[in-house]
C-alpha cells in the first residue's frame, strides 16, 4: 500500500518521545487461533471504538508472533490489567516466552484464553479486520465483560505505573 500523499511525517524518534508522555491502558490481547494455538501479547494500542455498538479497536504489529493467531481467530479477549499484574504485562511483551503456564492465565474450552484478576476482561467477536501499513487493525464487538474494581496498570514515560487521583 502506498503512503498517503501528505507532507513528510515526523521522525519516528520524535513521535515516540511525544507518545511516551501520553499515558495508556495496558491490556493483554489473547486468542486461540485454530491450528496455530493459543497466543497473546501486551498491547497499549487498544481503545473503545463505539459505546452505542459496544466495541474495541486493537492494533496488532505484523511483526508479533501472535498476529497470525489473532488474525485467524473469530473471537479474542482484551484483558485490561490491574496495577498488580505488571509481571504478566512483561511476560506477554516477551517474544518466545512460555506465556500460558503463568498464574492467572486461564484457558476455556472452545473459547479464547483470558486473564484472571484483570481490571476488565472483555470477550470480542471480530467485526472488522484490515491491514494498514505494518499493522492489523481489528474492531471487535464486545459480547461479555468481567470487571474487578481496582487500580489500573498504565504505560507512561516508557515504564509501567498506576494513576493517582487528584482533587
Ligand atoms: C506497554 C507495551 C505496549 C505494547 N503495545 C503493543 C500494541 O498495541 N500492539 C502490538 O502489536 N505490540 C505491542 N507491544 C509489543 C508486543 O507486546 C511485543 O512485540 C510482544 O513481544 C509480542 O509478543 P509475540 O511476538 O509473542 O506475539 C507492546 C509492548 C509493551 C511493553
Amino acid at each position: 500500500m502506498n503512503p498517503p500523499d501528505i507532507d513528510k511525517t515526523v521522525e519516528e524518534a520524535a513521535f515516540k518521545d511525544a507518545m511516551s508522555q501520553v499515558p495508556a491502558a495496558v491490556a493483554i490481547v489473547m486468542a486461540e487461533g485454530g491450528e496455530i494455538g493459543a497466543a497473546g501479547f501486551t498491547a497499549s494500542s487498544v481503545c473503545p471504538f463505539s459505546a452505542s455498538v459496544p466495541s474495541l479497536l486493537v492494533c496488532v504489529d505484523h511483526g508479533t508472533q501472535s498476529h497470525r493467531a489473532i488474525r485467524a481467530a473469530e473471537r479474542f479477549t482484551v484483558n485490561f490489567l490491574a496495577e498488580d499484574q505488571r509481571d504478566l504485562a512483561v511476560l506477554f511483551a516477551t517474544r518466545g516466552a512460555d506465556k500460558f503456564d503463568a498464574p492467572g492465565v486461564m484457558r476455556s474450552v472452545g473459547g479464547p484464553p483470558w486473564i484472571e484478576g484483570a481490571l476488565a476482561s472483555m470477550t470480542c467477536v471480530r467485526h472488522f479486520a484490515s491491514d494498514v501499513e505494518d499493522h492489523l487493525i481489528l474492531v471487535g464487538l464486545v459480547t461479555a465483560v468481567r470487571c474487578k474494581g481496582t487500580n489500573p496498570l498504565i504505560w507512561f514515560d516508557r515504564d509501567f505505573a498506576s494513576p493517582v487521583r487528584v482533587g
